[in-house]
Parts: structure tokens; C-alpha cells; sequence
């Protein structure tokens, strides 16, 4: 198991999950990503960049059953303050960047459940590394659980317009152990 991403098969409860925010459909309110997306661009060295400019996110609401499905998918609560869609529209790159804490509301492990396009995530442990640490291509039907503060990622966009599903693991940074260690509890 490695430190930097977890890769869980969802199958064929997607299709609950799917539904149920297919239902919300007409009443999420997208905002453009671009005001973050300048605002981290201009920290570190735009090594902190939530996203890229051009892609979309909304908030959204899970019932208690879709919740308690992600939760005995990844073996650990999830955060139940925030859950948000996440629409790259016409953009195939996610630029490398590290994560701050902030944008997982203190939490340690974010949570990616695809509902359409396929991705190509790639993940570093220095931003100046020329060779990823490890690479997973996800899609609908999977879950991938990403040490996004402590990893630097990057990805590409596959197939298809990448929208998906985000969350992140009801556990504090300071509490923060591994993501083999969550798992094993
Ligand atoms: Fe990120």
C-alpha cells in the first residue's frame, strides 16, 4: 500500500450515488473556477493552484445511504460538511500542485468518485522530480483516496469531460497518519 493514493472499486453502487445527484441536477449552483485559480496561482510560486481556470464546481447534498456507502467503501467517516462536483467542462490538464489545507477544510485525505471521463493522475513527492512516485488511471466505477497536501499532482483528462464526485476522510491533520494506517483501522 503506498503513502500517496488508494484506489477502491466502487462498482456497482455508482449507480445510487449517480442517480441521486443526477436528481439535484437542476438546482446546483456552478460557480467558474477562475477567482481560486488566479488567487492560488499567485502563491508559491503557483505551487498551490486549486484547479485550472476554465473548470466548474458546485456544492451538493448526500443522503445518509450514499454516505454510508462511501463510508464502508473506504473503511473510514467521511467529512459530512462538504461535498462538491467538480466539472473540468472543456480542460484536459489539472497543472502539478500541492494542496493547503484550507482547501480540505483541515482534513488529511481527499476522496475522488468519477462520474464521467477517464483520468490520468500522476503524483510526486518533489515538484521538480522528473519521474512521478506512482500513476493510476480512475474512472466511474472507482474511488481514489489522494494525500493531496503532502503530494504533488498533476493529470490528464483521458476520455470523455471529466466530472466527479469530491469528499474528503473525517480525519484532522494533526491526527493524520498514513493512508495504509486508515485503512487498517
Ligand atoms: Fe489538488
Amino acid at each position: 500500500m503506498a503513502h500517496w493514493f488508494y484506489k477502491i472499486q466502487l462498482e456497482e453502487k455508482l449507480e445510487l450515488i449517480s442517480s441521486e445527484i443526477e436528481s439535484q441536477k437542476s438546482s446546483l449552483i456552478w460557480h467558474e473556477n477562475i477567482e481560486s485559480g488566479q488567487h492560488y496561482a499567485g502563491l508559491m510560486d503557483g505551487r498551490h493552484h486549486n484547479g485550472q481556470h476554465g473548470t466548474q464546481w458546485c456544492e451538493l447534498q448526500l443522503s445518509e445511504d450514499s454516505v454510508s456507502i462511501l463510508e464502508k467503501k473506504v473503511g473510514h467517516p467521511i467529512f459530512k460538511s462538504l461535498f462538491y462536483l467538480w466539472n473540468y467542462g472543456s480542460v484536459k490538464e489539472l497543472p502539478i500542485h500541492i494542496d493547503r489545507p484550507e482547501i480540505n477544510y483541515g482534513n488529511a485525505i481527499s476522496g475522488i468518485l468519477p462520474l464521467e471521463g477517464t483520468f490520468d493522475l500522476k503524483v510526486y513527492e518533489n515538484i521538480d522530480d522528473k519521474k512521478p512516485v506512482d500513476s493510476c488511471i480512475y474512472g466511474p466505477g472507482d474511488i481514489v483516496l489522494l494525500n493531496n497536501l503532502d503530494y504533488y499532482h498533476k493529470g490528464e483528462v483521458l476520455s470523455g469531460q471529466k466530472v466527479g464526485l469530491h469528499f474528503f476522510l473525517d480525519l484532522k491533520i494533526f491526527d493524520s497518519p498514513t493512508i495504509e494506517d486508515i485503512l487498517k483501522t
